[in-house]
Order: C-alpha cells, then sequence, then structure tokens
C-alpha cells in the first residue's frame, strides 16, 4: 500500500505540469540551529529573496538538538515536493556524517543538493572579562586556568566544535566545552561572561566584537577579511594549522525532482547577485561562491571533495558519537 502510494507521489512529481507550477505555496526551510544564530541569519537572508524571486513565502523552521542532526534526518524524511528543504553547513552536511555512527540517514545518499551558499570564517573570541591581549597570553591564560574555563559550541560537529577541534590541537588548551542549540543563544552567555570563550562564525560574532561586548584575537583564515582588516590571522597571531571556514549550502530529500531543484537554484543564484544581500554577506566575513560553484552538480562534487578531505582528520582525532 505505502509503496503504491509512493509511486503515484513520484509520478504525479515527475509530471511537467507540476514542476511548472511550482511553487504554488509557502515554502518550508528548516533551519538546523537556534533563532538568531548564523545559521539562522544566512537563511533569513537568502530565504527571504528567494521567496521574492519565487513569488511564495519561505516559512523558517528551526529544528534544533544533536549538532543539526535531528533537523537533517526530519528533512531526509520529508516529502520530495520542493515544499521542505533544509540550509546546513561543514558541519551538519559533512563532519556529522563522520562523526555520529547512528543517523538514520544518509547525508550524501538521501539528500539532494540545490546550491552552494557562502562561507565564513571563525573568530577565536572571548568575554570582555578575560585579561589575555593577544593569543600567545590567551593561550598561556587558558592553561593557567583550565579549571575555570568553560567554552561554548553549537554541540559535537557544529561549526564552533569543529573550530574547537582545530584550536585545542593547535594550541595545546583543552578546556570544558557547554553544547547549545546553537551560536546564537551561546554568543549571548559569552557577553554576560557565563562562558569565557568561543571560536565562532564571523557573521555571529563580528557585530558584538565591533560593538565592544567581545574580545577578538584571531581570525582562522588564511588571510584576514576584509570585513576585519584588523584582526590578525591565526597563524600570524602565532598558531599556525588553524584554517576552518564554515561553508553553508541548501538541500531537498531525495527524490526532489530536477525541474524543482532548477527553480530553487536559480533563486538562490539570483539572490546572491543582488548586491544588497552581497552587500550584507560581506560586511558579516562572508565569501559569496560563484554561480557556477553554486550549481547542485558542482556543489555535489565539493561536498564530496569535502567529505574526503575531512575523514582523515576527523579519524585522527578521533572524534565519535555512539
Ligand atoms: C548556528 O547557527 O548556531 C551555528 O551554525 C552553529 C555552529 O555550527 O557553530
Amino acid at each position: 500500500m505505502r509503496r503504491s502510494v509512493l509511486s503515484l507521489l513520484a509520478i504525479a512529481l515527475a509530471s511537467p505540469a507540476f514542476a511548472q507550477a511550482y511553487p504554488s505555496k509557502p515554502i518550508t526551510l528548516i533551519v538546523p540551529f537556534a533563532a538568531g544564530g548564523p545559521t539562522d541569519l544566512m537563511a533569513r537572508i537568502v530565504g527571504e529573496r528567494m521567496g521574492k524571486e519565487l513569488g511564495q513565502q519561505f516559512i523558517i523552521d528551526n529544528v534544533t538538538g544533536a549538532a543539526g542532526t535531528i533537523a537533517m534526518g526530519k528533512l531526509a524524511r520529508s516529502a520530495p515536493d520542493g515544499y521542505t528543504i533544509g540550509i546546513g553547513h561543514l558541519g551538519t552536511n559533512v563532519v556529522n556524517g563522520l562523526i555520529y555512527k547512528k543517523l538514520n540517514y544518509d547525508l550524501l545518499d538521501d539528500l539532494v543538493p540545490i546550491a552552494r551558499l557562502p562561507s565564513n570564517p571563525l573568530l577565536v573570541v572571548t568575554s570582555n572579562q578575560v585579561p589575555a591581549k593577544d593569543l600567545k597570553e590567551l593561550v598561556a591564560y587558558l592553561k593557567a586556568n583550565a579549571d575555570k574555563i568553560s567554552g561554548g559550541t553549537a554541540g559535537m560537529g557544529s561549526g564552533s566544535h569543529i573550530g574547537v577541534m582545530a584550536f585545542h590541537a593547535a594550541t595545546g588548551t583543552n578546556y570544558q566545552l557547554v553544547p547549545y542549540r546553537g551560536t546564537g543563544p551561546a554568543v549571548q552567555d559569552l557577553i554576560a561572561n557565563q562562558i569565557q570563550i568561543m571560536i565562532d562564525q564571523s557573521s555571529n560574532s563580528l557585530p558584538h566584537v565591533r560593538a565592544g561586548k567581545l574580545k577578538v584575537y584571531a581570525v582562522t583564515a588564511k588571510e584576514r577579511p576584509a570585513a576585519a582588516p584588523d584582526v590578525p590571522t591565526t597563524a600570524e597571531a602565532g598558531y599556525p594549522g588553524i584554517e576552518v571556514a564554515i561553508w553553508h549550502g541548501l538541500w531537498a530529500p531525495k527524490g526532489t525532482p530536477p525541474e524543482i531543484i532548477a527553480k530553487l537554484n536559480a533563486a538562490a543564484v539570483a539572490a546572491l547577485k543582488d548586491p544588497e544581500i552581497r552587500r550584507k554577506l560581506e560586511d558579516l566575513g562572508q565569501d559569496i561562491p560563484t554561480p557556477e560553484q553554486m550549481q547542485p552538480a558542482a556543489f555535489d562534487a565539493y561536498q564530496r571533495g569535502e567529505f574526503d578531505k575531512w575523514r582523515p582528520i576527523i579519524e585522527k582525532a578521533n572524534v565519535k558519537v555512539e
């Protein structure tokens, strides 16, 4: 019975009339982290503009918990009709596939790429209560006060956790980690000194650094970003080997008709060509991919390459969630 219903659904979705009429109602965009954080912000900026392009609203659905694994499971089980899509990033759509041993979906087989979205580096930031003046002093302070320091992440496998893994390995620090449902709430606790340090996406922390609410020590990039020219790279600050950029993307459940993927991709490309959107994203330290890099096939190849790049790193770090 279920099989024949699914076959009928597949036949209906594959019909040209269905793809032409698409979208005829609002599109739900699943966001794997809490509202107010960097993934949510990207979803709102890009989703709103894509909605204008497609003539339908994008409804944001924050499905939080377990570093995005709950959200991606929900996306994988959604109807493949183009009315439920998801945003994710290097953590949710690559690293989680390598560290969570019991995911009930496969990130490459059960989801199809729609478009690659911008990428931003991480900032090493602390609360204003931390007395260090530069990264070397901060590392010494973290080592001397290891039992008193807590760092915030959005859970094991999240972008902020990937940053901490790289930071701990390069600096020999090992402070305690507090998991949050997203770095939006975590950064508020950092400002309040409930936690002392984060390795956080620039789009999340930079506005607070500019407002004088957080201290910044370094950026995990090869070169200083145009949005933060005064912030040294981690290598310039004395710790090479912490180069991490958190790229984002949009995915749909497997079986979503290619014509619908193409319409969504075209809307994402148009959104990222909009000078106002580009200005907003670049001001937060985001690098914007080219329209060619955003194509589904190019993004699929990029994501698979990222699995190959991160697999040995995760195996060496021996990070697993059973
Ligand atoms: C968020 O939106 O909260 C972040 O992308 C979390 C993270 O991966 O660090």
